[in-house]
């Protein structure tokens, strides 16, 4: 079985081929332009997917050795994302499956970051907990088996990732603000500024990064800070790192606690991460840490899996035509759409 999955839902067009559960292609284009807006443009989101999406389909298909003629069906993400980016690639694939009239498989996009670390070994055995952690996503999940989920936790307000991308642009350092702020951290001193940890105590597994991010605000207000640095550069540069450090060592602690909370509770042995913010270096370390100090097994995505990618698509609607989960050529984009 030769299945070709399609991601569009934010600003990465992907298409990746599994031939019998195996990955054979990822091909990603990731829109970079949107960097100088500061934040994704739905609009131009869409128009490059439309300009993208044909080339990297076919290169999807030339890397895995694959004629679209022997694909026995495609899956593309039907939500939660961007409406205009989503259409395009749900548009395609299913016109694609339509033209070779081959099976359909719609994906929900958080479903398939819960697939993002059973795409190459070493894979997590069921039942685990994934902790998906993106721009858009926070989101803790007891995976019992494919396509079986309970959402233990989620943010009641902004993502992890959309916090990093927000203080990265009150500080001025670019976007996307995660891999920034990341570099910068490795330099600082994460006690240089005690932000608050939000919900830490609580024995709910929710999150909020709203505060944390408005206390970072007040605090540069409070200190006075100027985007473009006043004193030498060196001087900034030595801030800019106390601040970030300080700032993701809030975000990661309490990531941790809640993903080994989720482990407790739920008894399970294996922790996933997924989304854009696994590829923390911090997170991965404070949460290998953590683990294994407690006996759980911590699984992180190869890079080009944490962030949006075909592969995890592909995967799943692998898994699904595998049980015979087809989906209707009527399916529609949701960009609200939940897990549960
Ligand atoms: O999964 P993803 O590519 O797209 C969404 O579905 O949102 O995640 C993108 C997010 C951005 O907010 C970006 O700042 C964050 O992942 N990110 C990071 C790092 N690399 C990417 N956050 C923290 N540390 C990183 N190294
Ligand atoms: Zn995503």
């Amino acid at each position: 079985m030769i299945i070709l999955g399609i991601e569009s839902s934010c600003d990465e067009t992907s298409a990746a081929v599994v031939k019998d559960g195996k990955l054979m292609s990822n091909v990603t284009a990731t829109q970079l332009f949107h960097s100088k807006y500061g934040g994704v443009v739905p609009e131009l989101a869409s128009r490059a997917h439309q300009l993208r999406i044909i080339p990297v389909v076919e290169e999807s298909l030339q890397k895995a050795g694959v004629r679209k003629e022997e694909l026995s069906g495609v899956g593309a993400v039907y939500g939660p994302g961007l409406i205009g980016a989503i259409l395009v690639g749900l548009s395609f694939g299913k016109s694609m499956a339509l033209g070779l009239g081959i099976p359909f498989v719609g994906v929900d996009h958080m479903e398939a970051h819960l697939f993002s670390n059973l795409i190459e070994d070493p894979k997590p055995s069921f039942p685990f907990v994934n902790l998906t952690v993106s721009g858009g996503h926070t989101q803790l999940v007891y995976v019992r088996g494919p396509f079986d989920y309970q959402l233990l936790g989620e943010t009641k307000d902004d993502a992890a990732g959309e916090a990093f991308d927000k203080v990265a642009k009150m500080l001025g350092i670019g976007y996307p603000g995660g891999p920034l702020i990341d570099q910068y951290a490795s330099k600082g001193d994460p006690s240089f500024v005690q932000f608050p940890r939000p919900y830490l105590s609580d024995d709910s597994l929710e999150f909020s990064f709203s505060g944390l991010k408005t206390a970072v605000l007040y605090h540069l207000r409070r200190i006075g800070f100027a985007v473009n640095g006043e004193g030498s550069p060196e001087a900034h540069e030595k801030l800019l790192s106390n601040l970030c450090a300080s700032f993701q060592a809030a975000v990661v602690e309490v990531l941790v606690a809640k993903a080994i909370k989720a482990a407790e509770v739920t008894k399970v042995r294996h922790i996933a991460v997924a989304g854009g913010v696994s590829a923390n270096s911090e997170l991965r370390r404070r949460l290998r840490d953590a683990a294994s100090n407690r006996g759980y097994d911590v699984f992180v995505p190869r890079l080009e899996f944490c962030t949006d990618n075909g592969a995890m698509v592909a995967m799943v609607a692998y898994t699904k035509l595998q049980k015979g989960m087809t989906s209707s050529l009527e399916l529609t984009a949701e960009p609200g759409l939940s897990l549960e």
